[in-house]
């Protein structure tokens, strides 16, 4: 069920489902769940957008796993190098904030994200628990030791975004990008607090993701199972759709500050 008129992907106006508005209005304690549709009028691009999207235009298999790092870890460290200036160079949008709001308004909520920048925390929002992990916290290939990155935005060398990866201060080893790379396990804590704490919750928010990765992508079907109401927030159709109390079709930025504003 669609509870906005849109146009073209565009809100135009708002007539939220009045029982979305009371489910909002009642809920003790919401989880949410963000993926990259939330940063993406931030100018992050998404992964599977036609056009945009970064698996459109660069090879997972060379970039994002832990083999493709080792054979060439230049290429990889300068590539996510690269994504940390553009995130370090972005602004939070008004989802973000709208999300950090949100959390100001209900007695409970839980914030959970598959995504690697820091918007959430830059609009405010705290306690991030960060699914695929962070640009921002690199850590040692061998050690696990974290490294500290200096302050500022990474600027692009004269060669290009092929960057030697620093050496960890503890053991010599090469230190790699914090994020979770295909084939490896999510932090087990963060997953399983995602799993309670969306089963515990009055309601799950899902903003912006595809629901093509999982696990993530199973939380709001175990949800569901779980009697849980779910609201999806997307511009398109999802593989999720079929699973959510409400699918509301827009942009995150334009959706989620109206549906706050009729709400609260
Ligand atoms: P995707 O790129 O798969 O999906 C982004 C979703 O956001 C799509 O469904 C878009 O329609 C939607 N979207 C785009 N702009 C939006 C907007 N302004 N408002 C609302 N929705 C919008 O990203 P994720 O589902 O987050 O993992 O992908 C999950 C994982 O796939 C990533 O964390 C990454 C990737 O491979 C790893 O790198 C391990």
């Amino acid at each position: 069920m669609c509870g906005a008129k849109c146009q073209g992907g565009t809100l135009v106006s708002a007539d939220f489902d009045p029982v979305l508005i009371a489910a909002l209005q009642s809920a003790r304690r919401i989880t949410v769940l963000t993926g990259a549709g939330v940063s993406a009028e931030s100018g992050i691009p998404t992964f599977r957008d036609a056009l945009t999207g970064l698996w459109q235009n660069f090879d997972a298999h060379t970039l994002a796993t832990a083999d493709a790092f080792l054979g060439d870890p230049s290429l990889v460290w300068g590539w996510y190098e690269w994504r940390r200036s553009q995130v370090l160079a972005a602004q939070p949008n008004a989802a973000h904030r709208a999300l950090a709001e949100l959390a100001r308004r209900v007695p409970q909520l839980s914030l959970f994200t598959q995504n690697v920048d820091n918007l959430h925390e830059r609009a405010g929002s705290v306690d991030v628990q960060h699914l695929h992990g962070s640009l921002h916290h690199p850590r040692c290939f061998d050690c696990a030791h974290p490294f500290v990155l200096p302050d500022g935005i990474p600027e692009e060398p004269a060669g290009g975004w092929r960057v030697p990866a620093p050496k960890c201060q503890a053991c010599g080893g090469l230190v790699r990008p914090g994020v979770v790379w295909f084939d490896e396990y999510l932090p087990a804590d963060i997953l399983d607090g995602a799993f309670n704490s969306s089963r515990s919750s009055d309601l799950l928010i899902v903003v912006g993701c595809s629901g093509k990765v999982d696990p993530a992508a199973r939380l709001p079907r175990d949800a569901k199972k779980a009697g849980r109401k779910v609201i999806q927030i997307n511009l398109v159709e999802s593989a999720l759709d079929g699973v959510c109390t409400w699918n509301l079709r827009g942009r995150a930025g334009e959706l989620l500050p109206e549906l706050i504003r009729q709400a609260f």
